[in-house]
């Protein structure tokens, strides 16, 4: 198939695109390098040995996505990773998201319209369920009240589908990641934060590298084993190899609905204390931490039921948190000093 990437430069975009590669279909990738620099398509290109087309656009500029459309064969279905991510940033400013993530979207839906491309992937995160009442969380937990602008582009992207699903026969699956980490084996490709990361796992492999001084526990005295936050980590390879599952699912008709929701995590829940000693284990380093006070909006435990993704879409997460350090710990040894560009 001919399969359109929005993001595909990106982290988990990138490691997709190796796999829909691998899998023998034809990608075109359209990001404008807001977060992601070009020589991922090198990269991709020495992985999966064959060269994605790349097409450098804002998915808002509509004239743009047009040239897109029509400079390649007929695209079948579109795999929709761009947007922003950056949970505070969008607390800060929320214009910014809504525009990137919600205008960006609509304006590539508009334009699939016109193209007659009728099914999507879409990105979307265990963000919309907030602090869950049940866990393992399920895709029928109820959707919270999005804490951030960020959140809740993600459940306007996933309702717009919806919609789309009922007044035009769209189909789409939403795929919602639990904690994505780790980076490919080769370490060629893997994260690429911008400044000083939230995330956990960047942070620490920052850590141990030297470019931060010390993490910061955010937290100890949760109602948890070890009093730290608990979180599902999911192998951005596994996390990859879903996106491959749910194409065929689109393309070979298997959708049991046109709106279909699949979690993607391990259905494991792993602490903060837990993470920072699986890296030391696999690296053999030390790292340099300390516990500090709780973080703003943190929800305390979440983690997956991998169930319906088991079941129904033929996934499983097959790489460990072991797997997760020890390839994202590679990545940061390979990416130090890379490149100036954002200090990154
Ligand atoms: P990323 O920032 O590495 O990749 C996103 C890519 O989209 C970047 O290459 C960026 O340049 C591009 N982009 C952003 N806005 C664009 C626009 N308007 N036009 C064209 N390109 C644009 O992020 P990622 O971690 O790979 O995340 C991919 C998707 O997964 C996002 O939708 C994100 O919300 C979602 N998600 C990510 C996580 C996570 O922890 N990484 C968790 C849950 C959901
Ligand atoms: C955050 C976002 C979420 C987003 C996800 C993936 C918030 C509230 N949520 O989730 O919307 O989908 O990232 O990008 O920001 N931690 C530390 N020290 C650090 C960094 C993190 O102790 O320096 C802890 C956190 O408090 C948390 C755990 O590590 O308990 C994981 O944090 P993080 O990687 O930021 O992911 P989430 O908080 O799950």
């Amino acid at each position: 198939m001919n399969i359109l990437v929005t993001g595909g430069t990106g982290y988990i975009g990138s490691h997709t695109v190796v796999e829909l590669i691998g899998a023998g279909h034809d990608v075109v990738i359209v990001d404008n390098l807001s977060n992601s620099e070009e020589f991922v398509v090198d990269r991709i290109e020495q992985i999966a040995g064959i060269r994605p087309a790349f097409v450098k656009a804002d998915l808002r500029d509509e004239n743009a996505l047009r040239t897109a459309f029509s400079d390649f064969e007929k695209i079948d279905s579109v795999i929709h990773f761009a947007a922003f991510k950056a949970v505070g940033e969008s607390v800060q400013n929320p214009l910014l998201y809504y525009d990137n993530n919600i205008s960006g979207m609509i304006t590539l839906l508009k334009v699939m319209n016109d193209f007659g491309v009728g099914s999507m992937v879409y990105s979307s995160s265990c963000t919309v369920y907030g602090e869950s009442d049940k866990l393992p969380v399920d895709e029928q937990s109820p959707i919270k009240r999005a804490e951030s602008p960020y959140g809740f582009t993600k459940q306007v992207g996933e309702r717009i589908l919806e919609d789309l699903a009922v007044s035009r026969g769209f189909s789409s699956v939403i795929l919602r990641y639990f904690n994505p980490t780790g980076a490919h084996d080769t370490s060629l490709i893997g994260e690429l934060p911008l400044g000083v990361p939230n995330n956990l796992v960047p942070y620490i492999t920052q850590t141990a590298i030297g470019e931060r001084e010390m993490l910061t526990v955010n937290g100890n005295d949760y109602d948890t084993p070890d009093g730290t936050n608990i979180r599902d980590y999911i192998h951005v390879v596994d996390l990859a190899v879903a996106h491959l599952r749910a194409l065929e699912r689109l393309s070979e008709g298997k959708n049991a609905d046109k709106f279909e929701v699949f979690n993607l995590g391990t259905g494991k829940g792993n602490s903060v204390m837990e993470v920072i000693k699986t890296f030391e284990e696999v690296t053999g380093l030390k790292l340099n931490y300390r516990i500090g006070p709780r973080r703003a909006g943190d929800v305390v435990s979440i983690y997956s039921d991998t169930r319906k993704a088991n079941e129904q879409l033929g996934w499983k997460a097959e790489r460990n948190l072991a797997d997760m350090m020890l390839t994202s710990w590679n990545w940061q040894k390979a990416v130090s000093g890379l490149n100036e560009k954002s200090n990154r």
